[in-house]
Parts: C-alpha cells; structure tokens; sequence
C-alpha cells in the first residue's frame, strides 16, 4: 500500500468533492439486523445456507449479528455523533413477506418505520436497498432466482416497500451486486443458496437483470419524486502479461464481472461479443426480454474494493481466463486476499462513467477488512485509514476530470457478518465486540467523522 497517508496530512476536504456529495456508511439486513425468527419473520436462504455443515468460515451464521434489529437506536445515535447524514441499508423480504408473497407481516413493516422514522429524526437520510441476498427460503424452494416467476414475486415485494415507505425513501437501490449473489450463490456455490453450474447461473443471473429493471419500474411510478439506482460490483481488470492470450482473457472477464448486469440496463443487451457463453443464455431470453432489460436509473451504485488480475487458461471452462491472486503477485493486500489497488477505483469510474445512459454514480460501497485488536478500550486501524484516503483521493481525481460521483459510502458501520467468512473480517469503521454488543468507534471511524465534518480553510 502507499505509504500511509496521516491523519493530517490528508489532503481534501467534503467540498472538495461537490456541494451536494452524500458521505455515509452501508449495511445490508442480514449482516446487521439478527433477529432471524421474531415475530413473523419467515427464513431467507441465508437462514438456512448458514446450517449447512461447512457452509461458513467455523459455522457462523447471523442469527445475532449485530442485534441490529435491537440496537438501531444506538448505532444511529452513534451514527449521528460520527457526522454520518447519509445511511445505506436493506430491507430483508422475509421480514416483510414471510411467504415471499402473498401475505404481508405487519410487525415487519412496523420495524422498518420504526427504523425509517429514527433515521429522519437524526437527519440522517435514508438510501434503501430491495435486495441485498437474502431470498426468502419458500421462494428457493420454488427455484429461486431461477424461476422466472420470480419477476412477479419481487415486482409485487418492490410495490410493498415502494407503497409503505415511497413517503419517506427518496433513494431507492433495486438489487445488491447481481453478479456476486448469481456468481457466488449459483454458480460456485460458496454462497446461498449454494448451488453450482452455468445451468443455474445463467437463468438466475437473467433473471436477476429483468428484476433490476421490473424493479426499477416499480419504484418510479409510486416514487415519482425519488431517485432509483441500482448497485454492481466491479473490479478493474488487467492482464497478467502484455501476451494477446492474456489480454483476451481480461476482455472476457471483464464482460462477465463489469459488464454483464449494467449493460442490459443500458439497453445494450449483454456483452456476448466479448463473451461468447453468453449465447447459452438465448433458452431463458424471451421476445421482449431485452427491452424489458432496459430500464433509465437515476444513478448507478458502484462498489469497488480491488482489481483482478487474470491470465489465460484452458482448463476454465468457458471463461479460459483465471484469476492471479494476489498474494500470489506479492502485493499489498487486506484481510480477504483482495489487491489494494486504489487506483482500479479511478479506472471503473472512468469506465462506467463512459457509458452514454450513465448520468450519476454513486460509490455505494468501499473498504477493506484487517486483522482489528481491541486493546485497551481502543481499536487502531491505520491501514483501513490509508486505504480509504488512497481511494478517496482517487474517488476525487476522477471527479475533477468531470466525472459525475455524487455519493460515497463506507462499507461498513459496524464489524459484521461478512457472509462465508463469518465474522472473522472485520469491515467496519466501528468495532463490534460480538460477546457484549459493545460498539467502539476504531481509529479510522474517527479520521471520517472528522472529515466529514471538517470545513474548508478560512470558512
Ligand atoms: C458485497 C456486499 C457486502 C459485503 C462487502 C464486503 O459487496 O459483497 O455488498 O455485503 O459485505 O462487499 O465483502
């Protein structure tokens, strides 16, 4: 990593980044809330991905999580106290619909208006994301992403969330990272549901794209004052060598990591020239799919936290690419194994920001996992402090060259359940110690509030 930058030297301040610019920090229910049977709440993929034997780093699952479902009271006074105005977070369909359809939960809803209303109270403003990952079990049970029912299921769950909080939500995000929860959850099966295979990949991940828009759609015409976004990983790709085998080969992993959820959106359909198992998608691609795959977002989320470097292969099927890891290319890295290459966070906003039907992005998520120590009543993270500075500054250097960034979020507030890997990464700006409860604000927590609050000389 560069050489860490302090706390003081820190060469930008918020306005540096525009008058309007959104500072927060993103969670995501399930990683957070806990709570997993109250009331009505049915269980989500999660629920049951995390019993499976070997599911999860020690068989971890986010039953407790953070007791956020408790305890949102505090985080968002914690929350406040750290200048955060902006806060990202998901609403679990479980909760709401136990059924996945259907019937509504009363009490699920009345948490979340409970949840919205705190936020507003502390001025910190809402920016609610539909679907981050946990699918409600009976939905599963019927297929799950790969039942093309499934556009109506989530049509009609987007219509509930959009009806009872559109009042108050003016920052909506359809579907959280679309190519991971189809990539991780139905092709490597590393994550719910678990399962493996392009046969599952390929109709859960068209699915997905005619969500996003079905989605989209939804929340405009009962939100017609809101802002609609939608969210996609992305991982600046470059080949290991200058070799044209290798250069191919980040071609096509680029279409599939950065490519192949945003540009349906666009109304470009997918990226099939420069990934040809693309076409094994045409079985699940009906007549007016690719129109109904288009939908006008009001900003785009990018979520960047590394790069990817890849190389030829012929033992991949299909792709013919594989990735070099990074400790492999003995280079600077965080807890996950991910390269810490804040320039790839430049390189994606300049080429996402290059599409045509791009008109605003949000950064709605980045940061790093390391190894936290709670000593002595603190936690020192320098490392996740240098990490968002070299981002940042990088975030900063695309906007002067007139990109349209008008957000960025941490992720995360607190440590929490950070999927198969449990809670071993630490992600978050505040320190969650998992026995007590007990939040305590790390270094870096207290580098960004004081960014965010900080003025500009002589004002
Ligand atoms: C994602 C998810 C988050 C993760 C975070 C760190 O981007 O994968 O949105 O839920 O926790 O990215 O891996």
């Amino acid at each position: 990593m560069a050489a860490a930058t302090s706390e003081t030297d820190f060469p930008l301040s918020p306005p540096d980044f525009g008058s309007d610019f959104a500072w927060g920090v993103a969670s995501a229910a399930y990683q957070v809330e806990g709570a997993f049977d109250v009331e009505d709440k049915g269980p989500s993929i999660w629920d049951t991905f995390t019993l499976r034997r070997g599911a999860t780093f020690h068989g971890h699952h986010g039953q407790v999580a953070c007791d956020f479902y408790n305890r949102y009271r505090e985080d968002l006074r914690l929350m406040q106290s750290m200048n955060l105005a902006h806060f990202r977070y998901s609403i679990a369909w479980s909760r709401v619909m136990p059924d996945g359809m259907g019937a509504v939960s009363i009490k699920g809803l009345d948490f979340y208006d409970r949840l919205l209303d705190a936020c507003l109270e502390r001025e910190i403003t809402p920016w609610i994301t539909l679907y981050h990952w946990d699918l409600p079990q009976v939905l599963q049970d019927k297929g799950g992403w790969k039942n093309r029912d499934i556009v109506g299921w989530f049509g009609d769950y987007a219509a509930l969330c959009a009806r009872r909080f559109g009042d108050r939500v003016k920052h909506w995000m359809v579907l959280n990272e679309p190519m991971v929860f189809t990539g991780a959850g139905y092709f490597l099966g590393v994550h719910a549901p678990g399962e493996k295979g392009l046969k599952n990949f390929l109709p859960a991940a068209h699915h997905a794209v005619l969500c996003q828009a079905a989605g989209g759609r939804v929340l405009k015409s009962e939100c017609h004052q809101s802002l609609i976004g939608t969210t996609f990983s992305c991982s600046h790709i470059s080949p290991y060598t200058s070799d044209e085998k290798d250069r191919i080969a980040a071609t096509r992993a680029d279409a599939l990591l950065n490519r192949m959820f945003l540009e349906p959106a666009l109304g470009m359909g997918y990226p099939t020239e420069s990934l040809g198992l693309l076409k094994r998608m045409e079985p699940f691609i009906q007549a007016n799919d690719m129109s109904e795959a288009k939908f006008e977002f009001d900003f785009i989320g990018l979520q960047n936290y590394t790069r990817e470097v890849v190389t030829h292969s012929c033992f991949v099927p299909y792709l013919r690419a594989k990735i070099v890891k990074a400790p492999k290319r003995k280079v600077p890295i965080t807890l996950m194994d991910w390269e810490v290459y804040p320039r790839g966070m430049y390189n994606m906003i300049k080429q996402f920001s290059a599409y045509r039907g791009v008109h605003k992005i949000i950064i709605s998520e980045n940061g790093a996992a390391f190894t936290d120590e709670l000593q002595e009543g603190r936690v020192h993270d320098p490392r996740r402090m240098a990490y968002l500075q070299e981002y940042l500054k990088e975030v900063h250097r695309a906007i002067k060259e007139g990109a349209p960034v008008h957000g960025y979020f941490v992720w995360t507030f607190t440590d929490n359940f950070e999927w198969a890997e449990g809670y071993y990464p630490r992600f978050g700006l505040v320190y969650t110690d998992f026995p007590t409860q007990r939040r305590i604000v790390k270094s870096s927590g207290h580098w960004y509030a004081g960014f965010i609050g900080k003025r500009p000389e002589g004002s």
